[in-house]
């Protein structure tokens, strides 16, 4: 726990600068992209394909050279699969000049800084029982599935990246990464089948000066643990035992423990910069890799005339058109509204959630009381009552002693009146800058405390520890009491048993306590919550913020508390040092979970394009939490009902999933469609974006994209909105469309009873008129009630306004 959420060291964030604005006079490194033919719009496959590429590499150089003096220049890489473009390094203005006026440049675009921001999950998911044994076992789910993942690299040496499958490797013919080794760090065998490939992709990092070669290693290994743990969650082996300091915690799996882990690495300790990020992705289409994973956005909303067109978003959605689903944390920017990070109608944007396993630990006083608070932490000695003393009162005489109370600092601290006792820190000192429970930690080890308690400031009483919602694994006994009732009990209990002299110094600490063991799981049997971190809709359109008829976030998974594999030599946490597993808490954790689960889909349904994957998560997904209840969120002090802008169409369902009956299926020409019809996004900005012009006949509506949610910013009168579904299933099914219509809005579906055939489909033309302005959105469902059990359901999310 950091004094921002544990989450936000781990999400993350691309920087992106301005899409088409001015460029910037510090900038070095720029995307270009240019007009001619990626390999994948040339349509040519095999030796076609691979002497296109070489012929668009070759003419980027010949380009470059005649326009460039050699020496003012160095081209990092060539984009060739998915865009036909480079990056390129110069510090000459002239330079920079010369292509913005040469022929044949659609985009410049300055390169943008990167930043950087699970073992119980699987039966939580009812992925053994339901799931797993339809797919061939737990070593065969998700089999011949290639997930690739761009993050900090892998440790190859993890036993949940063993290669654990009996016999000869599985298929996965079509995949060609390969696989980069490095002496030492990431030896050839590195790649055992399980991991399929692992390549790095630095020369931005390099050229920048940010890449330090003796611990960001130039090979795919991970040196910072994130790549490891998110590469676990979605495919780790099955039941790996969670052993971190000297202690069992249980096992983990993989969402798809028979999955391949393709790896590109292009983040580091210091963040990462998009002209790698863009490299990573060209390469992992082109190597054929089905999913890609990405725990990783952008930390702001881009400029320009819609945040769909940026570089990066526009490089999704070609990987998209090549077949491969993308699945992105959707930022961890919560509970402000509009935070999401993750914007694109085509990628599967995925918000975090509490799971129902708890570790939280008790604290015994002298006098009896007991108090329950969070912390992984262990013990104090068996028996033994501890004194206690808060952090003023054992600080130096020569100290401010009021500015210590939270412990931010070793240096105040008086070493020989601490030894032997727990240190009582505070949060909420309003005076203070906010309290971090990292440096808390450090302070208390430093000063030799025996252990620490996080308590409430006195008279205090609604300060909320941003905190709470991580778990931290504690190198010595402590515990975050954040309640204002243990707070009072405990300074009712401290002031009367600690004797002071005339000029308040303790004489006497006659408080003590104990620490119980904080390591042990309670399942609460309560959740999931969306997590508070978690960014929130509505979508944004535009740096502006204005909203899009997108719904985003698109679905939730468990985010919080996730134990998964580690790099021991990691430097990132301080309580992971020399660990093989971490506990950690983020929409990058609860990225691949979803990644894990669309690879068992797409192991039973090979042929399914990136939408159709995405509408069986969304329309499978659960509404109510493990009590029954209706989704929660998690607010600064409590939770609140949630909404679709928590938790998109709800918590994901594999069991459903894989077999929706329904599906709304999109197609790259739709997406364009898309783009031609958003506020602001005229033709042109679109045909330099994605290289293709708009269509004269379109939809009238961004709201008209064949989604499984069905959101419009802005309802004035009536609107009708179409859907086009297709069956399926395996027999020919009735449907009846039950509507639970949003506040203020009436809500027609027309047919509202249909009989579908399989893989046929059927257009609904849906009617929303508005009754009432509300000046904010009102939620509401579709409910499609097949006669063969199927349940599709499609979250409304509408604005009524008066006004265009
Ligand atoms: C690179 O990392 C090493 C080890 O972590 C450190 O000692 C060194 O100072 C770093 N170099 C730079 C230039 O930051
Ligand atoms: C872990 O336990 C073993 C055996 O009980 C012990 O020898 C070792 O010192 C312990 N390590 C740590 C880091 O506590
Ligand atoms: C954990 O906390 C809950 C209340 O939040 C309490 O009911 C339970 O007894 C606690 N368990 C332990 C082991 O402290
Ligand atoms: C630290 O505490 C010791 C023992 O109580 C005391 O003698 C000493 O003066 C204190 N030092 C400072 C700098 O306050
Ligand atoms: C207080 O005294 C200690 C011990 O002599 C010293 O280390 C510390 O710097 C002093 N603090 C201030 C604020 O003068
Ligand atoms: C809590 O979070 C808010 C918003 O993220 C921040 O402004 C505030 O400083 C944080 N407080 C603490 C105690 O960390
Ligand atoms: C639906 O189409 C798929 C692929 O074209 C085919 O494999 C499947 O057998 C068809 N299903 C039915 C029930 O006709």
């Amino acid at each position: 726990m950091a004094s921002v959420p544990i989450c936000a060291l781990i999400i993350l964030c691309i920087l992106l600068a301005s899409y088409q604005g001015s460029l910037n006079v510090d900038a070095e490194v720029f995307l270009v992209v240019m007009e001619d033919e990626s390999v994948i719009s040339y349509k040519k496959s095999g030796d076609d394909a691979l002497k296109y590429k070489e012929k668009v590499i070759t003419r980027h150089d010949i380009f470059l050279e005649s326009l460039l003096p050699a020496d003012s220049y160095s081209k990092l890489y060539s984009y060739t699969h998915l865009f036909n473009g480079f990056a390129l390094h110069t510090t000459s203005r002239e330079a920079l000049e010369v292509l913005h006026s040469a022929q044949g440049i659609r985009i410049i675009h300055e390169d943008v800084k990167m930043v950087k921001m699970t073992t119980h999950s699987p039966e939580y998911l009812g992925l053994p029982t339901r799931v797993w044994p339809s797919l061939g076992g737990p070593d065969m789910a998700g089999d011949g599935v290639v997930i690739g993942l761009i993050d900090t690299g892998i440790n190859p040496n993890h036993p949940s990246f063993a290669n654990l499958k009996p016999g000869p490797p599985s298929d996965i013919g079509k995949f060609r990464g390969k696989c980069e080794s490095a002496a030492h760090e990431f030896p050839l065998n590195a790649c055992n089948g399980k991991i399929a490939g692992a390549q790095y992709f630095a020369r931005a990092a390099i050229v920048s000066g940010d890449f330090n070669a003796s611990h960001d290693f130039a090979s795919p290994f991970d040196s910072d643990g994130h790549g490891s743990h998110t590469a676990a969650i979605a495919a780790g082996n099955f039941r790996i035992p969670v052993i971190s300091n000297n202690f069992s915690y249980g096992f983990a799996s993989g969402m798809a423990p028979g999955a391949h882990i393709a790896i590109y690495k292009a983040i580091y300790s210091f963040g990462g910069y998009m002209s790698d990020v863009v490299a990573a992705v060209d390469k992992a289409v082109e190597d054929g890799v089905d999913i890609l994973s990405l725990s990783i956005g952008p930390s702001a909303v881009p400029t320009g005339p819609a945040a769909f067109l940026n570089i990066l978003e526009m490089e999704l959605l070609f990987a998209v058109k090549a077949g491969v689903l993308v699945v992105q944390a959707v930022g961890n920017g919560g509970p402000t509204p509009s935070s999401v990070l993750s914007f694109s109608p085509w990628i599967t944007s995925v918000a975090a959630s509490t799971i129902d396993r708890k570790y939280n630990n008790s604290i015994i006083f002298g006098n009896g009381q007991v108090f329950t608070g969070t912390a992984l932490s262990l013990p104090t000695q068996e028996g033994l009552f501890l004194p206690l003393a808060a952090a003023e009162d054992v600080c130096n005489w020569n100290e401010t002693c009021i500015l210590a109370r939270n412990c931010q600092r070793p240096e105040p601290f008086n070493r020989s009146l601490i030894q032997g006792k727990l240190i009582v820190c505070t949060f909420s000192d309003f005076i203070f800058s906010p309290t971090s429970v990292d440096s808390i930690v450090s302070t208390a080890q430093k000063i030799g405390a025996t252990g620490f308690v996080i308590i409430m400031a006195r008279g205090r009483s609604s300060e909320f520890l941003n905190e709470t919602t991580s778990t931290l694994n504690l190198p010595l006994p402590g515990i975050v009491l954040s309640s204002r009732e243990a707070s009072e009990a405990f300074w009712d209990y401290y002031d009367s048993h600690t004797l002071r002299s005339k000029n308040e110094v303790v004489v006497k600490f006659g408080a003590c306590a104990r620490i119980l063991d904080g390591r042990h799981a309670v399942y609460t049997g309560k959740g999931p919550s969306v997590a508070s971190y978690s960014s929130r809709g509505p979508d944004v359109n535009n740096a502006l913020m204005q909203t899009a008829d997108v719904l985003k976030p698109n679905i939730l998974a468990p985010g919080t508390s996730i134990w998964s594999a580690w790099s021991p030599t990691s430097q990132s946490d301080q309580y992971n040092i020399g660990q093989d597993f971490a506990i950690l808490s983020g929409t990058s954790m609860a990225t691949p979970h979803v990644a894990g689960v669309a690879a068992l889909i797409k192991q039973k349904h090979p042929h399914w394009s990136p939408a159709m994957i995405t509408s069986a998560l969304m329309t499978s997904a659960m509404l109510t939490d493990h009590s029954g209840e209706l989704l929660s969120a998690q607010v600064r002090d409590g939770l609140t009902p949630a909404t679709p802008f928590d938790y998109g169409a709800g918590f994901i369902n594999p069991s459903h999933a894989l077999n929706p009956g329904l599906v709304f299926d999109a197609k790259f020409r739709q997406y364009i469609q898309f783009l031609c019809v958003v506020p602001g996004v005229d033709d042109e900005s679109v045909r330099r974006a994605v290289g293709t012009g708009c269509p004269t006949v379109r939809s009238d509506w961004c709201s008209d994209l064949n989604t499984a949610s069905i959101t419009v910013s802005n309802l004035v009168g009536s609107r009708q909105v179409i859907r086009k579904v297709t069956s399926v299933g395996s027999m020919e099914e009735r449907y009846q469309v039950v509507v639970r219509e949003p506040a203020g809005v009436a809500v027609t579906v027309n047919p509202q009873a249909f009989t579908i055939q399989p893989n046929s489909s059927m257009i609904l033309k849906i009617m929303l008129e508005g009754r009432e302005i509300a000046n904010d959105y009102t939620f509401g469902e579709l409910v499609f009630n097949g006669d063969k059990n199927h349940v599709v359901k499609v979250p409304l999310a509408i604005f009524v306004s008066s006004t265009l």
